[in-house]
């Protein structure tokens, strides 16, 4: 039997605490933003990552880049631990996962061309290549991403959100990567434009077999694009599973709620849903619980009721 491979991105009780200032007697006071994460993410598959603002999301994704050091458990990218790898071993692994953030303005530099943006990954990790075939890099990475590539010597605000997002995704493409985090990559576009740069993500996925950590709020996209779905809650996952079940079987009161707040497309649905509402005082009391599997690959958390 051939040796099975590891997932391309396994996360492992993940933790990250903030220091945030001191008691009044003095005391280092901790707050707990991630708090045992744990998920798998395959080649080639969508992962949504969906929950209230503030519930750990984008603490998870720095962490999985190691943007931000975690506190505890482990980040293993094709079997490796992240946690804990020097800069200097982290550097050629990088190459392998990419970000792109909401706010596409921000991630460029306002005094650098956007072709020089783009270059910039491969000026860091293959610095030995000529200038001419740097430039046909950088211009197959626009033609990729639906960029004009005669506007390699443009710089950022030149160009309109929904194209300052593909620089980002051409910028992100530029090393090959496995897998790409997404952090509410859309959020700040027009809808129209919105379904554009999904499709070229969908696209990317389909020719290069990336995988996607995709953060949204959005759970009509998040249904539409996610194979699979974690829903957080103040720094845990309290239901995961095939986007499927979450959709049409949600379990844990949170999820519910979180699922009958959205408009469904249909008014006739709309009209007649039952609606969930969670307070997390419900919770109070009933400790973090523990992810019981519910279907296949269907977990939820459930607590023991209090005594
Ligand atoms: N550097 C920091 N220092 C202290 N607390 C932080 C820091 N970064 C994040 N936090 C806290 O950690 C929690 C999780 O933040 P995070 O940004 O991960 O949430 P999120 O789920 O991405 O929210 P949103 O949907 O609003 O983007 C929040 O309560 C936030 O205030
Ligand atoms: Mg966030």
């Amino acid at each position: 039997m051939p040796p099975l491979s590891p997932p391309l991105l396994q996360v492992d009780g993940l933790s990250k605490e903030y220091a945030v200032g001191a008691s009044l007697m003095g005391a280092r006071k901790v707050f707990r933003a991630v708090d045992g994460v744990s998920f798998t993410l395959a080649r080639g598959e969508t992962l949504g990552l969906v929950g209230e603002s503030g519930s750990g999301k984008s603490t998870v994704a720095r962490c999985v880049m190691q943007l931000e050091r975690p506190t505890g458990g482990r980040v293993l990218l094709n079997g490796q631990d992240l946690v804990g790898m020097s800069q200097s071993r982290l550097q050629p692994l990088r190459k392998v996962m990419q970000i792109i953030f909401q706010d596409p303005y921000s991630s460029l530099n306002p005094r650098m061309t956007v072709g020089r943006f783009v270059a910039d990954p491969l000026l860091i990790h293959e610095g030995k290549l000529t200038r001419e075939a740097l430039t046909q890099r950088v211009r197959a990475l626009f033609a990729k991403v639906g960029l004009d590539s005669s506007h390699i010597g443009r710089y950022p605000h030149e160009f309109s959100g929904g194209q300052r997002q593909r620089v980002c995704i051409a910028r992100a493409l530029a090393m090959s990567p496995q897998l790409i985090v997404a952090d509410e990559p859309i959020t700040a576009l027009d809808v129209s434009i919105q379904a554009q740069i999904i499709n070229l993500l969908q696209t990317l996925q389909d020719e290069q077999g990336l995988a996607y950590l995709f953060i949204s709020h959005d759970l009509g996209m998040v249904r539409h694009i996610c194979h699979r779905v974690a829903v957080m809650l103040r720094g845990l996952i309290v239901e995961t599973g095939p986007a499927d079940a979450i959709f049409s079987d949600a379990r844990h009161p949170y999820t519910r709620a979180l699922l009958s707040a959205t408009l469904e497309a249909d008014p006739a649905r709309e009209r007649v849903k039952t609606r969930h509402f969670f307070d997390i005082r419900q919770l109070a009391g009933q400790g973090d619980g523990f992810m019981k599997e519910v279907a296949p690959g269907h977990f939820v958390r459930e607590y023991r009721p209090a005594t």
